[in-house]
């Protein structure tokens, strides 16, 4: 089987080899004529064509890398950039690609965690939608459409202009791009609530292989199923969503609760796995694990956070948490009341900042180091004292300082969306879903691999604890690790193990999608999902 993996691979790259000699010219040389001859209005398309030779070459490929782990002069770096203003341009962009042999990778936000919307090991091409990210907010029906390269917090802001009591159901970090965002299911401050963005799309502008722009009629409900959750850059280009808008109250509550294990912290992780998933639809309750030095004595300890948003007042939530979990003694002053686009910068903590730092795509979050390895997991059954002790001792380690573990609680609505109903297939029988962030900054970069052995460890340790046959996972928390296609092949079997991880059962669906919509296997990358030959 590898050895004919190998021959398959050796085949494409002496293909590709005899392509640039039987016109004389690099790939992009014959790419870049294919771009201007294919365009109806030449000078609109070469304005968004980036070369190498570029100037502002670095600066666009830059501007949205958010992971500095894939920023480095070792990174294969993409042979043209193009940034469309119309959809002819992705047309042509498609069709001369194709001709010439060269993968494309799509980018709205930049942030997958292993870099994929603009790395590749293969001579490729970045279609970056920076300039496709019109948000247009209707409050009479409720909807929203929103151009693919817009990121979260420009559908925030634009949503919060004209109404405060109307929201997205989207993720909290601003910067995000919703193209990959809600192409791997999006989850966020209200999904206990309304579910994930995915669940809360209603219809979609899309660009396949061969050049169509469908919408949710033409392209039918199995691709339409499909591009709501079961991950970015495998069937197309999604080049608009239309977004159902949901209802919040004009004031809601939030509140972080600090707890060091002096104070009880581990007593307290280990009743909130019993009832956050319980707790009203109207929370999101997680926390938050670090190792600190203690004010006290200043020896190492560990911090737990525990937050939430409640779609509510402060009189409203005190009663329900002392009620279910009297343990954490939240009180009024641990508690604050705002609009629930204020609690948006909250949560990012940019509280006291004029709404408009919303609107910045290049935004850097100051949580954590520049430098991250992500992993995720789901706990269908409490973990044990003795197994959180473990992880404690491990959060201690030398190579963890600046790094956090959040354990996000499930349940809600979550519980009452089947699991088919999108890609998404972490619904019913989930407690909390494990995100652990190991970071580092610039300065020891060069010791990364210590800190990705450090991320692995902790994975191993935690095999015994959390979901089984699959080890389930989040799509839009990237992580290689768990099973990748090989360069230029993408094998059913090979994929199915990382893609039962992330989607389960709903996998085979999806291999059915794609070998209906693009059976060439065109966008492809390295998880993307395989066609059945
Ligand atoms: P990016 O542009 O890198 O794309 C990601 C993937 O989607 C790539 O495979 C890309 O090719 C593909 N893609 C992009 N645009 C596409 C398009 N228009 N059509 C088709 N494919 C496209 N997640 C979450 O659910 N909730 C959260 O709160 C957070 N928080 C968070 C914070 C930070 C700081 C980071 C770095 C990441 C998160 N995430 C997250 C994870 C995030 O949802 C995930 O990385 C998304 O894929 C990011 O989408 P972007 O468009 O920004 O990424």
């Amino acid at each position: 089987m590898k050895s004919l993996q190998f021959s398959m691979l050796l085949l494409s790259l002496v293909l590709a080899a005899l392509l640039s000699f039987s016109t004389g010219a690099l790939p992009q040389e014959d790419f870049l004529r294919c771009l201007s001859l294919r365009s109806n209005d030449s000078s609109t398309i070469s304005s968004v064509i980036y070369t190498r030779n570029n100037p502002s070459y670095s600066t666009v490929l830059e501007s949205t890398i958010r992971n500095l782990r894939f920023n480095s002069t070792n990174t294969p770096k993409p042979l043209v950039i193009v940034t469309p203003s119309r959809t002819s341009h992705f047309q042509a962009t498609i069709y001369c690609s194709r001709k010439h042999g060269l993968q494309i990778r799509t980018r709205s936000g930049g942030h997958d965690y292993e870099g994929l919307s603009y790395v590749a090991k293969v001579p490729f091409v970045v279609v970056d939608l920076v300039n496709f990210r019109t948000v247009d907010v209707d409050v009479e029906n409720r909807v929203a459409w929103v151009q693919a390269g817009a990121i979260l917090g420009e559908i925030y802001y634009r949503i919060a202009e004209k109404s405060r009591t109307l929201a997205f159901a989207g993720g909290i970090f601003h910067s995000i791009g919703v193209g990959g965002y809600i192409s791997g299911g999006g989850f966020g401050l209200l999904f206990r609530k309304y579910g994930t963005a995915g669940d809360n799309v209603i219809d979609a502008q899309f660009i396949d292989v061969n050049g169509r722009i469908l919408d949710r009629k033409s392209m039918g409900e199995d691709l339409f199923w499909a591009i709501r959750g079961g991950g970015g850059g495998s069937f197309g280009i999604v080049l608009a969503w239309k977004l159902k808008l949901v209802p919040v109250p004009a004031i809601v509550t939030v509140f972080s609760v600090n707890r060091t294990l002096k104070q009880n912290a581990t007593q307290l992780i280990l009743r909130w796995q019993e009832i956050a998933h319980q707790l009203p639809d109207e929370m999101n309750p997680d926390v938050t694990m670090l190792s600190v030095n203690s004010t006290q004595d200043g020896r190492k300890t560990i911090l737990a956070s525990f937050s939430s948003l409640f779609l509510g007042t402060i009189d409203e939530l005190l009663p329900i948490m002392q009620q279910r979990f009297p343990e954490l003694g939240l009180s009024r002053q641990d508690c604050s009341e705002m609009s629930w686009i204020e609690s948006v910068l909250y949560f990012n903590q940019l509280q006291n900042q004029p709404l408009e730092i919303l609107l910045n795509r290049t935004f850097r979050t100051s949580v954590g180091g520049q430098y991250y390895k992500i992993k995720s997991d789901y706990v269908k059954e409490p973990i044990s004292e003795t197994a959180l002790n473990g992880l404690f001792s491990r959060l201690s380690d030398e190579e963890a300082s600046s790094d956090f573990i959040i354990f996000m609680a499930y349940g809600g609505i979550m519980d009452r969306i089947p699991e088919d109903a999108t890609p998404f297939p972490h619904r019913a029988g989930n407690l909390y879903k494990i995100y652990y962030d190991v970071n580092w900054q610039e300065q020891d970069n060069v010791n990364s691999q210590k800190y990705i052995d450090w991320s692995r460890r902790v994975y191993n340790y935690m095999t015994p604890f959390v979901s089984k046959s699959p080890r389930e996972a989040y799509a839009n928390y990237r992580d290689l690790d768990i099973g990748s296609n090989n360069v230029g092949i993408t094998g059913y079997r090979q994929a199915s193990v990382w893609g039962r991880k992330y989607f389960k059962n709903n996998f085979d669906r999806l291999v059915q999608v794609k070998t209906k919509i693009d059976p060439q296997n065109f966008f492809k990358h390295e998880q993307s999902i395989p066609p059945l030959h």
